[in-house]
C-alpha cells in the first residue's frame, strides 16, 4: 500500500486531502450556489473575494518565477485576473472588483508569506487551479444553467481557459511536473499540510460569504 510519505507529490495532495476537498464542496455557500439560491450581487461577492486570492497567487508566482517548485507549476495561461474583472463587470457593473472580506486578506496573507518556499506557494497554486480545471468546470457549467447565461461565456469568464483546449490533459502534465521536483518526504507532508489549509480557507471564505449574503435574522 502506498503510504503518503513514500508516495509521489501529486499522489499525497490528491489523497491526503481528500476529506478537506470534502468538506469544502459539501460547504454551504458551495451547495446554495449549485442550487441557484445565491443571487447576482451574491455571486459577485463570491467573485470579489476570489480576486483578492488570485491577485495574491498570480503576484507571488511571478515575484519568485526562478524557485524550482514555482517553474514546475507557474504558466500564464492559468491567470484568473482578467476572467474575474470582467465577471464582476457582468454582474456587478460599476462595483469595485476586491470587497471588505477578511478572510480573502487572511488567505492573500497566507498565500504571500507561503512564497519563502516554493514548495508551499505550489500547494496554494494547486488547489485554487487544479480545482478550477475539475471541479470547477462542471461549476461553471451549471451555473450557466441555473443563471440561464447563453453560450458566449459572459459572466463566467472564470472557468473558461481558452489556452487549455483539454484540461485533463493539462492536469497530467501539471501533475508529472510535480512528481519530478527533488523534495524529500518531510517536504512533501509539509505540502500536503499546506494543501489542508488552503482548503479550510476556502471554506472559511464560504463561510463568510454565507453571513455576508444570507438576510439578517427577525
Ligand atoms: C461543489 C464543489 C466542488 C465539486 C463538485 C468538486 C469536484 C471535483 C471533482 C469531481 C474532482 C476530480 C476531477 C478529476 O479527477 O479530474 C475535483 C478535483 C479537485 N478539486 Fe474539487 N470540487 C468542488 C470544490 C472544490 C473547491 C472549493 C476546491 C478548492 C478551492 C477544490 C479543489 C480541487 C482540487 C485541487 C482538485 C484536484 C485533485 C487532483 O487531481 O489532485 N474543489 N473536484
Amino acid at each position: 500500500m502506498t503510504t503518503l510519505t513514500a508516495a509521489p507529490l501529486s499522489w499525497a495532495m490528491r489523497n491526503g486531502t481528500r476529506r478537506e476537498h470534502r468538506a469544502a464542496e459539501g460547504s454551504h455557500f458551495m451547495t446554495a450556489l449549485l442550487a441557484g439560491r445565491v443571487d447576482g450581487a451574491g455571486y459577485a461577492a463570491y467573485l470579489r473575494r476570489l480576486r483578492t486570492v488570485y491577485a495574491s497567487i498570480e503576484t507571488a508566482g511571478r515575484a519568485n518565477s526562478a524557485d524550482p517548485c514555482v517553474v514546475a507549476v507557474l504558466d500564464p495561461a492559468l491567470e484568473r485576473l482578467d476572467a474575474l474583472d470582467a465577471d464582476v463587470a457582468f454582474w456587478a457593473p460599476g462595483s469595485a472588483t476586491e470587497g471588505d472580506s477578511p478572510v480573502a486578506d487572511l488567505y492573500a496573507h497566507r498565500v504571500r508569506e507561503s512564497a519563502v518556499w516554493g514548495g508551499l506557494f505550489v500547494a496554494h497554486h494547486y488547489t485554487r487551479y487544479l480545482g478550477d480545471l475539475s471541479g470547477g468546470q462542471a461549476i461553471g457549467r451549471s451555473l450557466a444553467r441555473e443563471f440561464d447565461l447563453d453560450e458566449s461565456g459572459k459572466g463566467l469568464a472564470f472557468y473558461a481557459f481558452p489556452q487549455i483546449p483539454r484540461p485533463q490533459r493539462y492536469k497530467e502534465a501539471y501533475r508529472a511536473r510535480l512528481d519530478l521536483l527533488r523534495l524529500d518526504a518531510g517536504a512533501r507532508s509539509r505540502i500536503v499540510a499546506e494543501v489542508k489549509h488552503a482548503f479550510d480557507l476556502n471554506r472559511a471564505l464560504f463561510a463568510e460569504l454565507d453571513k455576508a449574503i444570507s438576510p439578517a435574522p427577525g
